[in-house]
């Protein structure tokens, strides 16, 4: 998969992407990591990427030119080497007011071959962007970062990870938090007791039914206590709802 970022500050790139799982899907080839300065698409001589908001108030907003000029080159250098139309390059924008960023939509990206990142900094990206250049925005999470950068990072991070290949057992992508649509259950190594605190009978038994069912009750269990927003959504088996009224009864 190829991924093309835009930002004004191509030198946070690749950070914590150097590293671990998407470093080593980059040096494996599974991901390539594409940086576009904004500078480069503007259009005077100071490379010029913001301006003052239309209807005044606070700080800058990103002038939609070099946007729409990086997306152009973008699109250029994908059907440069690939058959098939150019509207098939999904784009998103990286924005507080986007929809949330979940881990069914890294699963549908992980699917892709290319995708686009764009970040935006100041107040935002003047709102005809998106709709130029057909990207969504998305949001990682309902807090304010100072720039999509970290943002776009996160993303490809969740996406890339999910690439087939880049992590070593494919179990771990699969059973972990979200896979189910609940959180992960509780994990344990060595030692079997530290400060008082032991790991659950359980785990040390060797019964591998009674450890698979202990599992699936702790993350029904973790689901319903911390993220109950999550129940609902969650594609759950016959076993796992029967837990969850279990569960509940015994709180009610
Ligand atoms: N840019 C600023 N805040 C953001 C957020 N929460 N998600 C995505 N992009 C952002």
């Amino acid at each position: 998969m190829r991924i093309d970022v835009v930002t004004i500050f191509p030198e946070v790139f690749p950070g914590p992407l150097g590293v671990s799982v998407l470093g080593r899907a980059q040096a494996r080839g599974l991901l390539e990591l594409v940086v576009w300065d904004l500078r480069d698409f503007a259009e005077d001589r100071h490379r010029t990427v913001d301006d003052y908001p239309y209807g005044g108030g606070a700080g800058m907003v990103m002038k939609p030119e070099p946007f729409v000029r990086a997306v152009e080159a973008i699109q250029r250098a994908a059907s440069a080497g690939t058959t098939g139309p150019d509207s098939a390059l999904r784009v998103l924008l990286a924005s507080p007011q986007g929809r949330l960023f979940t881990q069914a939509q890294a699963r549908a990206l992980a699917r892709l071959p290319r995708l686009v990142l764009l970040c935006g900094r100041y107040e935002g990206v003047d709102d005809r962007v998106a709709d130029l250049v057909g990207a969504e925005e998305v949001s990682i999470g309902d807090y304010v970062l100072a720039g999509g950068e970290l943002a776009a990072m996160v993303i490809i991070e969740a996406v890339g990870r999910l690439l087939p290949g880049a992590v070593g057992d494919e179990a771990s992508v699969t059973e972990e938090s979200f896979s189910t649509g609940l959180l992960d259950f509780p994990h344990y190594t060595r030692p079997p007791e530290i400060r008082g605190r032991r790991v659950p009978d359980v785990l040390l038994s060797g019964d591998h039914d009674a450890i698979r069912r202990w599992r699936k009750r702790e993350a029904v269990r973790r689901t319903l206590a911390r993220r109950p927003d999550l129940i609902d959504e969650a594609s759950l088996d016959e076993e796992s709802r029967a837990l969850l009224r279990e569960l509940r009864e015994r709180r009610a």
